[in-house]
């Protein structure tokens, strides 16, 4: 069978402007700090998906025997003739574990990494012959309007990952109010969300062994290079990962050990020895907290399922 993809293109990744444009007001910033959504070029997105594998990287594995779990009461809720639609799909392999229990109208995956995106999109309706695939390049932490027919009448929106976690809490609260209104009333929110837990196991799942996540951390500082004009050593900075116990976020930076001046396009950027480069949060809720700041945004929590060691969450909300 011929597959045919539709794409909704809404975001130009060959256009450099935007990296540009973030990176030297982030790193001409104090903090220096730029935007997580650059980790995701092609390699970017392999990397995460290898992160993904990691045995200390647990809300992977954790969300998909959770979703396994609850695919049957997942669909029920959602109930005949619901279509997803999935926020940074990245590889669309989460979807999957809902296909067969939901039996969706249709499928809109929506991601800001463009040929990742087209190729696990194909894939997806390779497997699934009887499913409407729809593929949308856009960057859904800017507001976005999206294709009637590729939403479908009944949508459920689904934001697997703890993504939400990379949002401050308060533009957590407007891209869900952004997703509120772009769904019709009744519509539906399935949303994975890390869970607040020991400092030990959050620290680990961000400082793998295998050095993973430092790899992906400073494929930030490739991309710097190999895409904008730049002479930044990616082999002069390193990974740290921690977390803000205030703040209730894992803390992603790149450290300069050393002082080193930095030239981007025609500005210089000093830093001091041991100075950083934030490059990522991921917040952690409690179920109550993440439930009180959904409802801010006009969403009703209808059920959450949890594994047995309380590691994370996975909320089914409906826009009240
Ligand atoms: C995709 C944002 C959920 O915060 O755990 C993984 C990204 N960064 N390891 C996360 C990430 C480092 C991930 N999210």
């Amino acid at each position: 069978m011929a597959l045919a993809i539709r794409l909704h293109d809404q975001y130009d990744l060959h256009d450099d402007n935007e990296l540009r444009q973030d990176v030297l007001a982030g790193f001409a910033a104090s903090p220096k700090h730029t935007p997580p959504k650059f980790f995701y070029d092609r390699r970017g997105s392999e990397l995460f998906e290898q992160i993904c594998l990691q045995p200390e990287y647990y809300p992977t594995r954790t969300e998909e025997a959770i979703l396994r779990r609850a695919a049957a009461e997942i669909a029920e809720i959602a109930g005949p003739g619901a279509s997803l639609v999935e926020l940074g799909s990245g590889a669309s392999r989460k979807v999957r574990l809902l296909l067969e229990a939901m039996r969706p109208a249709s499928y809109l995956g929506i991601d800001i990494s463009r040929d990742f995106l087209l190729s696990s999109t194909h894939r997806l309706g390779a497997d699934y012959p009887w499913l409407e695939v729809h593929a949308a390049c856009a960057d859904f932490t800017r507001p976005m309007s999206l294709p009637a027919d590729a939403i479908g009448e009944r949508p459920l929106a689904f934001f697997p990952g703890s993504s939400i976690g990379n949002f401050d809490p308060q533009d957590a609260r407007a891209f869900l109010e952004n997703l509120h209104a772009l769904l019709p009333a009744g519509g539906g929110l399935l949303i994975g969300v890390d869970l607040v837990k020991d400092t030990r196991t959050l620290e680990a799942a961000y400082n793998d062994r295998a050095g993973v996540t430092a790899a992906f951390n400073l494929n930030l500082l490739w991309r710097i290079r190999d895409e904008l004009d730049s002479d930044i050593r990616p082999a002069h900075f390193s990974h740290r990962a921690f977390y803000n116990e205030a703040q209730s976020r894992i803390e992603m930076h790149l450290a300069s050990p050393r002082a080193q001046t930095v030239r981007i396009e025609r500005q210089q950027f000093h830093f001091a020895p041991g100075e950083t480069l934030h490059t990522e949060n991921s917040y952690k809720y409690t179920v109550e907290g993440f439930q009180h700041l959904a409802g801010t945004a006009g969403f009703a929590p209808v059920h959450v399922w949890l594994d047995d060691r309380e590691l994370f969450s996975v909320h089914y909300l409906r826009k009240a």
